[in-house]
């Protein structure tokens, strides 16, 4: 089963051709990624207007290069699959709207992706990990932990209340003048910081759901900053240490509080999977491990580049959702909110029924 993947739901422009085999990993045919971080790195965060322009300006190329680059044409593919939702309105009406037009043109089967979605059953296509997994998604817009049940089925166990970590990276480097994004340069600043200098506060710590906050830091972090204006360089380094020491601290207790709740409910988890660009930081990578430890589970971590937003992880959804027959209607709407718990779900696989079709 050979499916195109469309990502426009953020910043980059992505198409991607990716082969599902009957068992095992996909692999992975072609992988075309357009990044607007330059075009977004003057206002300190992505500017939606800009973002869906700039979709609208490369997603032909970018499909085109796709195709290309895994020598099929489109009569060659099985499904064409977009992310529809959740993410920044314009750019999603981008993505799906030139995938209806491709699936309309060459009669195929159109697949409307949750771009959360894709990114929880990434292991699969690149470790093939089996149902039921848990993840944890750490990006700039997103902060869950979710239990990873079948296609289609997914138990939000945590969530943010406000920020999203990577966000609260973001934030961070723009209050200390760093880059955007924020989280690799507040990373590198950390090494050579002093991660006890700064007494910043746990938000959540201890609670017994699985549920993040990370507003209140950001907070903490301004007001320690601005009783020490003006920096040094020492101080920038020394209130990133703290600051991501603070974060490690709370990723860790709320892990753990989250593998109790979904070891509770679905038993041991075959694997504790990160997603998002925050789980390319090590400091976090090294956490994930410690909690995976701890209740006899592995870490999956796919390698950054399908860690982060790409179109591979669209294509690969769509590909296992076609594989258990569901596509979507061409009338489908784009969803700029999209909670993972009311993607449609495929019907369990009954004994003697043939291996990927449902009932
Ligand atoms: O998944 P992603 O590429 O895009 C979405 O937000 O969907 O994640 C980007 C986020 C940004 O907030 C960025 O600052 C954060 O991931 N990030 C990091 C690191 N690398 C990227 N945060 C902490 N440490 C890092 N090394
Ligand atoms: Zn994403």
């Amino acid at each position: 089963m050979v499916v195109l993947g469309i990502e426009t739901t953020c910043d980059e422009t992505a198409a991607s051709v990716v082969e599902r085999p009957d068992a095992g990993p996909g692999k992975i045919l072609s992988n075309v990624i357009l990044s607007q971080v330059n075009e977004h790195a003057v206002f300190g965060g992505v500017v939606p207007e800009i973002a869906a322009r700039a979709h609208v300006e490369s997603l032909d190329r970018v499909i085109g290069r796709a195709m290309q680059d895994a020598g099929k044409s489109f009569a060659d593919l099985d499904g064409i699959a977009a992310a529809a939702g959740p993410g920044l309105i314009g750019g999603v009406i981008v993505g799906l709207t030139t995938a209806k037009a491709i699936a309309m043109v060459n009669g195929k089967p159109l697949i409307a992706v949750n771009h959360l979605e894709a990114h929880a059953l990434t292991p699969r296509l690149t470790d093939a990990v089996p149902f039921p997994y848990c993840l944890f998604l750490a990006s700039g817009g997103h902060t869950q932990i979710v239990a990873v049940r079948g296609v289609g089925d997914y138990v939000r166990i945590g969530t943010t209340v406000d920020d999203a970590i990577g966000e609260a990276f973001d934030k961070t480097a723009k209050l200390l003048g760093l880059g955007y994004p924020g989280g690799p340069q507040v990373e590198l600043e950390a090494r050579r910081g002093n991660p006890v200098r700064f007494l910043l506060p746990r938000p959540m710590h201890g609670r017994p759901d699985a549920d993040f906050s990370l507003s209140g830091l950001k907070t903490a972090l301004r007001i320690e900053a601005e009783k020490i204006a003006p920096l040094t360089d020492q101080d920038v380094a020394d209130l990133c240490a703290s600051f991501q020491q603070s974060v490690v601290d709370v990723v860790l207790d709320r892990l753990r509080s989250g593998l109790k709740i979904f070891s509770k409910r679905f038993g041991k988890p075959n694997a504790l999977v990160a997603a998002g660009g925050v789980a390319a930081n090590e400091a976090i990578r090294k956490i994930l491990h410690r909690v995976a430890f701890e209740v006899g589970t592995v870490v999956v971590a796919p390698p950054a580049a399908l860690c982060t937003d790409n179109g591979a992880m669209i294509a690969w959804a769509g590909a296992e959702r076609l594989a258990h027959g569901l596509t979507d209607p061409l009338d489908i709407a784009p969803r700029a909110r999209w909670p993972l718990e009311e993607v449609r779900r495929a019907e369990p696989e009954r004994p003697g029924f043939l291996s990927g079709k449902t009932a």
